[in-house]
């Protein structure tokens, strides 16, 4: 069911609560990757334009209900300013009395920054009395926190009971991009599947088996498919108890006309590190005292032929340990494959894929990154997101 937006509703002259994630990687108490910062933007700029004062909240971490002085969102205020070119007011606390007294003293168009939502046990547990004190500061509660959509928490779904609630531009996005994945895709459906364990990605790939026409499997979880062959795997991750799943999926994919395509060669080393020392070999002889590492050469040619007939391609998930140099080919040439496949939908799944597609410059050549790493595994098991249920539906 569609849901309603900021699109829809009145928003002039209103106080809105605006959930974002802005849950983004740190270093040295700096901002490493402003990616989710700046997909907000488009939700907080319309606001502002409209005269709506806008009350920013979000999560940090993981401080678990307590104050965490490195997880403090003052960081968060200076990065955003930086990007939205304009002031941005911060205030140590979420709720209570110092925030409705910020929040009273807003100009129209103005941005405040609430403190981090989790140094509160009411976000996490949904605590109706935590959502209440939320919804007092504002009259229209906004949800553009896609990556958080996933957890049922009090500023994402709890809120929703006390406010008019609707989605901000970029949970509209999110969900229609990653929605045109799960119905009525442009065929062939292709679904690039890495990562290190199956385990991550098993519901996912029990809801798309349904729907795609090529499966490409990379990454560490190839192993488990390999041995699933009934070849070695030398001391490469594997996933015993899944040796089953990856036979049946296997089958399935025969079954059902899918065209699965493994690796025919991977890069192994002989030890979890940056210089090891490193071979291509065929995966049906990976050598003992060997690991996994990257796909080779003719499994990148492989994936490449494979999705180049392709209308839609959903990419989730790296093909080997891309973050070391010796490792990252397979990663690159895989993203650089569906970066040029100039008239298909291509969507790349959150988390370390966004993370690879960004460090390899590839990011404008996407169709969609998604900025939820959870959220969109969750989306595409097909399980009801509750910060997405929580909204107004369009009919409404
Ligand atoms: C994320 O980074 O995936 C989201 O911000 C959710 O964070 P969480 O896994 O700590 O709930």
């Amino acid at each position: 069911m569609p849901k309603q937006t900021i699109q829809d509703v009145d928003v002039r002259g209103l106080r809105v609560l605006v959930r974002v994630d802005f849950n983004v990687p740190m270093e040295d108490g700096r901002i490493s990757d402003d990616n989710r910062i700046r997909a907000a933007l488009p939700t907080i700029n319309y606001l502002r334009e409209r005269d709506a004062r806008v009350i920013l909240c979000s999560h940090l971490g993981r401080p678990n209900g307590k104050v965490d002085e490195g997880s403090r969102l003052e960081p968060i205020a200076e990065g955003l300013e930086a990007v939205l070119d304009a002031p941005v007011n911060y205030v140590t606390e979420c709720v209570g009395i110092e925030v409705e007294a910020a929040v009273a003293a807003m100009e129209p168009g103005e941005v405040l920054l609430l403190e981090n939502l989790r140094f509160h046990p009411g976000e996490e547990k949904n605590d109706p009395e935590f959502a209440q004190q939320l919804a007092r500061l504002a009259d229209l509660y906004v949800n553009d926190a896609f990556g958080t959509a996933h957890r049922a928490h009090a500023s994402t779904a709890g809120v929703a009971d006390y406010l008019p609630a609707v989605s901000g531009f970029l949970m509209e996005r999110e969900i229609t991009m990653l929605g045109s994945v799960l119905e009525d895709p442009k065929r062939p459906l292709a679904a690039v599947m890495g990562g290190a364990k199956v385990s991550d990605k098993i519901a996912v790939l029990e809801t798309l088996l349904d729907s795609v026409d090529v499966l490409v499997i990379g990454g560490g979880m190839a192993a488990t498919f390999i041995k699933a062959m009934g070849h070695g795997v030398g001391d490469s991750l594997l996933e015993e108890e899944r040796v089953d799943f990856a036979r049946e999926t296997i089958e399935r994919c025969g079954k059902q006309g899918v065209k699965l395509v493994l690796p025919p060669d991977l890069v192994v080393a002989d030890a979890f590190s940056a210089d090891a020392a490193t071979q291509v070999v065929a995966a049906e002889s990976i050598p003992d005292g060997w690991r996994i590492m990257d796909v080779g050469p003719s499994a990148v040619w492989d994936f490449t032929e494979a999705l180049r007939p392709c209308g839609t391609v959903l990419w989730n998930g790296p093909m080997g340990v891309f973050e070391w140099e010796a490792f990252s080919h397979g990663t690159r040439a895989v993203g650089q494959a569906v970066a040029s496949l100039e008239n298909a939908v291509t969507i790349v799944g959150g988390g370390s894929t966004a993370e690879a597609v960004g460090e390899l410059g590839l990011a404008e050549d996407m169709t969609h990154i998604s900025t939820g790493g959870g959220a969109s595994l969750e989306f595409f098991e097909g399980k009801v997101l509750p910060g997405v249920a929580a909204l107004r539906d369009k009919e409404a």
